[in-house]
């Protein structure tokens, strides 16, 4: 039998603006310390944001992933990202026109219209590497956003000029190293973001508003073109979609769905690149196993498209490293109405919240849940409430075939030219960075020598 509504679980007791802190200053010991403490499902009260619930049974994150997307709700629980991504965007929009919206998106990011851009991401990969240079010190985050920035701008934006590249890179990366800050969660509910949206006193929206002047004179330029010189890209697409009263799209909704996937394809793809060579890198046997898998495939030669899904362990120690280094330690459902999740029923009003970091390292799921063990993923395959890096159910991140994609082609790509050291004693701990976990260092390697 279900428990109470009335019961929620147990939580700390200090005030809703003292968690709201020490979440924000340090996510995951504040995650791990509440579970030690309480147990889980555990309770959290954040000042402005809510009562958030930490899932992480199977039941009860299956339950959740499964729920009705009218009854539980993520877009009113991210209606803070709005300021920058727009009220059209897929992250803030709920029911419905959520789901319509990740129907216009959705097909250039999977199948062959996905792969179609491993030139371009291979091409991209390859210009980076060739600027380094043997003994040379990198702080790898820096490269792999370059690398993860010009790939986004090229499938969403269809932007292949230096001069274009040079200048939306420069606009995308003025706003985002603003909205990378560590106080960015209590910011922005302190502030009073609407007037100040409006005015453009902070730097932030100045920035953003110079983003979108070019972003709206690149719609209108594409809207002159010619349908066959458009090329591929999902501005492209959204150009030629409509509404089902078959209405256009507006350039604000166009806007909104670029600058969100920009956003969200952009900086989670770069960290998740810099945390798997901070993983992998200091261990001799998983680059050993990398390099002869890769050698076996592609006989030294760089790899091919048709060889990327024959690389199944570099696909493993991808999937280790997203358990092991979280990028989002957890996503959010508002409750609409009471909802049971893993037998315990919740009042409407409540964010339920299945926690990928703690699942991720539930020992009955991964014995040793803190070594790094490839292997499991070609052992044994995980449930989707077992191993969710991207979320899951009607919400699973709309990027995720898309980045497992772009992440093989940029690690395969950069394996076969150079050879990469963690310098001894470098550790990485995570910092917030927006919305993602990054390596406070961003992840220091020095370049070894390259290998053709
Ligand atoms: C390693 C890289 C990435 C990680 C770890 C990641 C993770 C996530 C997570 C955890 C969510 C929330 C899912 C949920 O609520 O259940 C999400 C949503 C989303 N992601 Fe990603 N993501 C990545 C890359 C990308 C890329 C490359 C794109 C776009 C090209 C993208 C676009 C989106 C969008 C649009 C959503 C909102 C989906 C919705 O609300 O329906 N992400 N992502």
């Amino acid at each position: 039998m279900a428990q109470s509504a009335g019961l929620m679980p147990p939580g700390p007791r200090a005030p809703a603006s003292w968690q709201l802190l020490r979440y924000s200053l340090s996510p995951l010991p504040f995650l791990e310390d509440c579970a030690r403490r309480y147990g889980t499902p555990f309770t959290t009260r954040w000042a402005g944001y809510g009562t958030f619930v930490m899932l992480t049974s199977s039941e009860a994150v299956k339950d959740v992933f499964r729920g009705d997307s009218q009854a539980l709700h993520s877009g009113e629980g991210n209606e803070f990202l709005s300021a920058s991504v727009g009220r059209n965007s897929v992250l803030v929009l709920d029911g419905d026109h959520h789901a319509r919206q990740r129907r216009v998106l959705l097909p250039p990011l999977k199948g062959e219209r996905m792969r179609s851009f491993f030139d371009a991401m291979q091409t991209i990969t390859l210009e980076s590497v060739q600027t380094w240079s043997p003994g040379q010190t990198l702080a790898m985050l820096e490269p792999m956003q370059e690398i993860t920035l010009k790939v986004m701008l090229q499938v969403v934006l269809g932007i292949k000029s230096p001069a274009q590249f040079s200048e939306f890179t420069g606009k995308v990366q003025r706003v985002l190293e603003l909205g990378r800050g560590r106080h960015g969660l209590i910011l922005i509910k302190i502030l009073p973001i609407d007037l100040l949206q409006r005015t453009r006193w902070l730097p932030f929206f100045r920035r953003m508003h110079d983003l979108d002047v070019a972003i709206f004179a690149f719609i209108e330029n594409c809207r002159q073109t010619a349908l066959a010189e458009r090329g591929e890209s999902v501005l492209a697409d959204l150009l030629k979609a409509s509404h089902e009263d078959g209405r256009p799209l507006s350039d604000q909704e166009i806007r909104d769905a670029l600058v969100t996937l920009i956003f969200a394809g952009h900086d989670t793809t770069s960290v998740a690149l810099a945390w798997i060579l901070e993983q992998t890198l200091p261990r001799a046997d998983v680059v050993q196993r990398i390099t002869d898998e890769l050698h076996q495939v592609t006989a030294g030669e760089l790899p091919r498209a048709d060889q990327l899904n024959q690389l199944v362990y570099l696909d493993a120690a991808i999937r280790e490293s997203l358990r092991l280094r979280t990028i989002m330690p957890f996503v959010v459902r508002l409750t609409k109405s009471p909802f049971t999740a893993g037998g315990r029923d919740y009042p409407a009003g409540v964010v339920l919240c299945p926690c990928s970091h703690l699942v991720h390292q539930r020992e009955d799921l991964y014995p040793e849940p803190q070594a790094f063990r490839p292997d499991r993923f070609l052992e044994k395959h995980f449930a989707a409430d077992e191993w969710f890096p991207f979320g899951g159910g009607n919400r699973m991140c709309l990027g995720m075939a898309f980045a497992m994609y772009e992440m093989k082609v940029v690690l395969s790509t950069l394996f076969s030219k150079v050879l990469l050291a963690r310098p001894p004693g470098c550790r990485s701990a995570p910092i917030r960075r927006g919305i993602a976990l990054a390596p406070h260092d961003g992840a220091i390697m020095s370049v070894a020598k390259r290998l053709s």
